[in-house]
């Protein structure tokens, strides 16, 4: 076996990871549904692993050979089992949006009536978008925010569950920055017979550290990915409770997936590990108290935000009075060396390919250790750019600062000192 590094055998992809490496470094991260995940994270993810057939669960193979990756799948349950408090876990998800075609697949057939947040309001495409399988699987109907107060109108939700008779409610979101109240959502459900899942993707940190309440032992099943907040690997998890465990394992595995990513899970069991430390508590407050900071001082320089603010790790800046759109937002802003994404606001009159908004994340730029005043220098570079989208002198003065804020906050430094990549 050609036993060379990357570098020798595939001098184009290491170029491409290195470059990656370093404009995650120089850059300041905004999208909210990213982070930086440790190097032990992704030192256990690009491992022999990889190689393992493991289809079935541990203790319950069929392959042989499979002796140490059930170690590591029993330590990524018993550690998920812990941060969350759930009785059941499936660490297997591929992606978030396989955990939640699980769950559908599991208790639901298709023609059943899902019942999700409408994707222009900040709902998922899994959570009933005609574009994704879960709307053309499934019937679906789906609930808003309230025009006025933009936030979830419980009110209309019960409205709309008491019309269509759905089998499950989603609650959760990919662009909404408040609370949302998962046991009135469950009253909700069972008022109208309904399962409830709840897909906590986003806020997953902040429900491991008890800074959003949990929806774990009120929604029937719980999904999310580990990615984001909860900084693990790229992929997705589930939660419930023992007695939905046959039904939900099986739906997974042999229903939509084959072979487990035992190396992602090996990453998965880190990064619970970590998240069980108190570090990690520290750091989610950080992340929550960097949104308010960051969106406290966008709106002293006049910026809409939907909602007025933030409870979480994201603000939906609605640039609609601001004369400029998401999509030359996120332009200007990559231009700044600052990459956020385009948005729809709720109501939006543009399309998804443009929309009037953007949505920015605290969650990369806290691991970094940024903290409140850093966020204060990051809103001010914000609304330089976002006043000056067409001029490159302004962009690129801001790039220069954005440089030098980076370098003040280093990340993987390890990988210049002779680690593999
Ligand atoms: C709320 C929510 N659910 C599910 C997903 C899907 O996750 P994945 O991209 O891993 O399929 C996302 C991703 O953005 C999300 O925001």
């Amino acid at each position: 076996m050609d036993e060379r590094r990357l570098r020798e055998i595939d001098p184009e992809v290491y170029a491409a990871i290195r470059s990656e490496i370093n404009r995650e470094k120089n850059n300041l991260l905004m999208i909210a549904s990213e982070n930086y995940a440790s190097l032990a994270v992704i030192e256990a993810q690009a491992n022999v692993m990889t190689n393992k057939y493991a289809e079935g669960y541990p203790g319950a193979r069929y392959y042989g050979g499979c002796e140490f990756v059930d170690v590591v799948e029993r330590l990524a349950i018993e550690r998920a089992k812990k941060l969350f408090g759930a009785e059941h876990v499936n660490v297997q998800p591929h992606s978030g949006s396989q955990a939640n075609m699980a769950v559908y697949l599991s208790f639901f057939k298709p023609g059943d009536v899902i019942m999700g947040m409408d994707l222009s309001h900040g709902g998922h495409l899994t959570h009933g978008s005609p574009a994704s399988f879960s709307g053309t699987m499934f019937k679906s109907v789906s609930y808003g925010l309230n025009p006025k107060s933009q936030r979830i109108d419980y009110d209309q939700i019960r409205d709309v569950a008491k019309k269509h008779s759905p089998r499950v409610i989603v609650a959760g979101a990919s662009a909404y920055p408040r609370i949302i109240d998962f046991k009135l959502f469950k009253e909700i459900a069972e008022e109208n017979n309904a399962y409830l899942m709840a897909d906590m993707a986003h806020i997953a940190g902040l429900v491991a550290t008890g800074l959003h309440p949990s929806p774990v032992g009120v929604a029937d099943f719980v999904t999310t990915t580990t990615h984001k907040t909860l900084r693990g690997p790229r992929g997705g998890l589930i939660l419930a409770q023992q007695k939905y465990a046959e039904k939900l394992d099986k739906a997974l595995f042999p229903g939509i997936q084959g072979g487990p990513l035992m190396h992602i899970i090996a990453a998965k069991a880190v990064s619970f590990q970590e998240a069980l430390r108190a570090e990690f508590s520290i750091y989610q407050r950080q992340v929550v108290d960097n949104a308010r900071v960051l969106a406290e001082e966008l709106l002293n320089y006049g910026f809409d935000l939907v909602t007025g603010g933030t409870d979480n790790h994201l603000i939906l800046v609605d640039l609609t009075k601001r004369g400029i759109t998401g999509l030359d937002a996120e332009r200007a802003l990559g231009l700044a060396g600052i990459v956020a994404n385009k948005n729809a606001v709720p109501f939006d009159k543009r399309g998804p390919k443009t929309t009037s908004g953007l949505r920015l994340g605290t969650p990369a730029l806290t691991t970094r250790g940024m903290k409140e005043n850093e966020m204060s220098i990051v809103a001010g570079l914000i609304r330089e750019a976002l006043e000056h989208p067409e001029s490159e002198t302004v962009l690129q003065d801001i790039s220069r600062s954005v440089a030098e804020l980076c370098s003040l906050f280093p990340v993987y430094e390890n990988l210049d000192r002779g680690h593999d990549l």
